[in-house]
């Protein structure tokens, strides 16, 4: 029996003993930065010419470590890898399956700080948002563990006099699965895991500016139990690669979190049905966001405020669940600006190696550029009221950034800017707050500030998003608590880290029996 699901707590670091244990993680991950990692087809090292480099967004002269790039050739390789070791691994018990889980969770958990450290480093997370991602991951896998224990049977039918039926579930076959950056343990992890534990073959291509955590966690699951070929990871450029095993007859199922294109994309062409292609291929898509958090009337505005501030500008804005725009009544727009920049000025912005940094850089320079030319649209399109400028001298900061009075259809109001700026727009009513709401492409989250319980009615009935929150920030989904995933344009709602996710790997068998 397995104790009841909980999620991992997170690390206090006011308490002076976990804040060294922390330090002395990071002075670890440090020690050990400028390694070489290779790729892993069929439990097999295999070293290339070709590297994606790791750096430091918070100082681009630190490389994190360089990672082996596959070709297409090594693609090949790793397809019939998991080919091959799909015919076992689809016939483990699934119990067995679960226990690599619990097995993999146990050992993150003992080396938590290890991980979140070079988070830290590789991903440029704050120390408390870096714990979450590793809690997150955690979770992830003893939650789908628990899952698939419960799944195992199958679900209930009827049977009838002289007939019984039975409703199971079987895994499919070789997964692809494409991680992002920005929980870049987190989302990596439990991407890999739900096809692994429901009996599918992975192959991980990691996200470029984040590979290194995810070999260290390709040996981790190794050191967990798992068989070779049944986790093989192939790290390589988007177009070689990524596609090539999206359009490879033989994978089955295509997991991508990432950016609105190339989701689009990637759901397109694995509609195609290639030669000597006998399936549909499933697609999971999780993109982008364009998150509002509404204040009304009646609101506590201390909240309100604190809860823009976190959603906009926790890890510097670059989640997909993310609050970058704020719609106010019109009531209390101003005192609400007004408490929001106030708690903007105590930010500070820095390499997130000292933990007194709140907030740290963004990814890398493309990310940097396409921040600062929308802070550029932004002052056309708004009022700049704090922030708005950049050094990318030594890594990739930008300050956090308010602009406000912005019209419902500007560009910093409608598309994804995947960075610390939040636009503040004002409605006249709960209703036009509802409608500038829904007015963007995408639908992934949104929170709502109020104390009108009429009002909480109808956002629940009419606010067009995925994962919808009151009287708090929209961002920080928890694993088993709030099954996360949107809406429209931002993606196949498949509810990562919740009760239906796991099925999503699998097909539905029905198999009846005449007595
Ligand atoms: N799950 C994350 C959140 O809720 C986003 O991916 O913020």
């Amino acid at each position: 029996m397995t104790t009841p699901y909980q999620h991992e707590p997170f690390t206090n670091f006011q308490v002076e003993e976990n804040r060294r244990a922390f330090e002395e993680a990071l002075n670890k991950v440090e020690a050990s930065l400028g390694q070489d990692y290779s790729l892993v087809i069929d439990g097999e090292r295999i070293s290339t010419d070709e590297k994606l480099v790791s750096v430091n967004p918070a100082n681009t002269n630190e490389i994190i470590g360089t990672v082996s790039k596959a070709n297409q050739e090594l693609a090949d390789k790793a397809i019939e890898a998991a080919s091959k070791a799909f015919e076992s691994w689809r016939k483990w018990d699934p119990v067995a399956r679960a226990e690599i889980l619990f097995r993999a969770a146990a050992k993150m958990r003992r080396r938590k700080h290890e991980f979140s450290a070079l988070l830290v480093k590789e991903a440029g997370k704050p120390w408390k948002e870096a714990d979450a991602d590793t809690a997150e991951a955690i979770d992830f896998m003893e939650y789908y563990a628990r899952q698939m224990i419960a799944l195992k049977d199958g679900k209930p039918v009827n049977s009838r006099e002289g007939e019984i039926n039975k409703y199971i579930y079987q895994p499919i076959g070789v997964s692809v699965v494409i991680p992002p950056w920005n929980f870049a343990c987190a989302i990596m992890v439990g991407t890999t895991v739900a096809p692994l534990v429901t009996g599918n073959t992975v192959l991980l291509k990691p996200a470029e500016p984040t590979p290194v955590i995810a070999a260290k966690f390709v040996n981790l699951m190794e050191e967990a139990g798992l068989p070779k070929g049944v986790l093989n990871f192939v790290p390589g450029d988007p177009v070689e690669i990524g596609e090539y095993l999206v359009d490879h007859p033989k994978t089955a199922l295509i997991s991508f979190t990432g950016s609105r294109a190339v989701g689009t994309r990637i759901y397109q062409r694995a509609a195609i049905v290639h030669e000597g292609q006998f399936h549909l291929k499933r697609v999971i898509a999780e993109m982008g966001g364009k998150d509002t958090v509404v204040v009304d009337k009646d609101a506590d505005l201390d909240l309100a405020a604190e809860s823009i501030l976190t959603s906009a500008f926790g890890f510097s804005g670059q989640k997909c669940s993310a609050g970058s725009r704020a719609v106010i009544h019109q009531d209390v727009y101003d005192a609400v600006l007004e408490k929001t920049v106030q708690l903007v000025k105590d930010i500070t912005v820095g390499d997130p190696r000292f933990q007194e940094n709140w907030m740290g850089p963004v990814i890398n320079q493309k990310a940097f550029d396409k921040i600062m030319g929308y802070i550029e649209i932004g002052k056309e399109e708004g009022r700049l009221v704090i922030g708005g400028e950049g050094d990318d001298s030594k890594g990739y900061f930008i300050q956090p950034t308010i602009f406000a009075d912005v019209a419902p259809d500007a560009r910093i109001m409608q598309e994804e800017i995947f960075g610390p700026v939040v636009a503040f727009c004002k409605a006249k009513d709960f209703d036009e707050a509802l409608e500038i709401a829904n007015n963007t492409e995408y639908g992934l989250t949104g929170a709502v500030i109020t104390r009108n319980a009429e009002h909480m009615e109808r956002a629940k009935r009419d606010f067009h998003v995925g994962n919808l929150y009151f009287n708090r920030n929209c961002t920080g989904a928890i694993v088993g608590y709030h099954p996360f995933g949107g809406f429209k344009m931002s993606g196949t709602d498949s509810k990562a880290g919740g009760p239906d996710y796991l099925i999503l790997h699998m097909q539905a068998k029905t198999i009846s029996q005449m007595l």
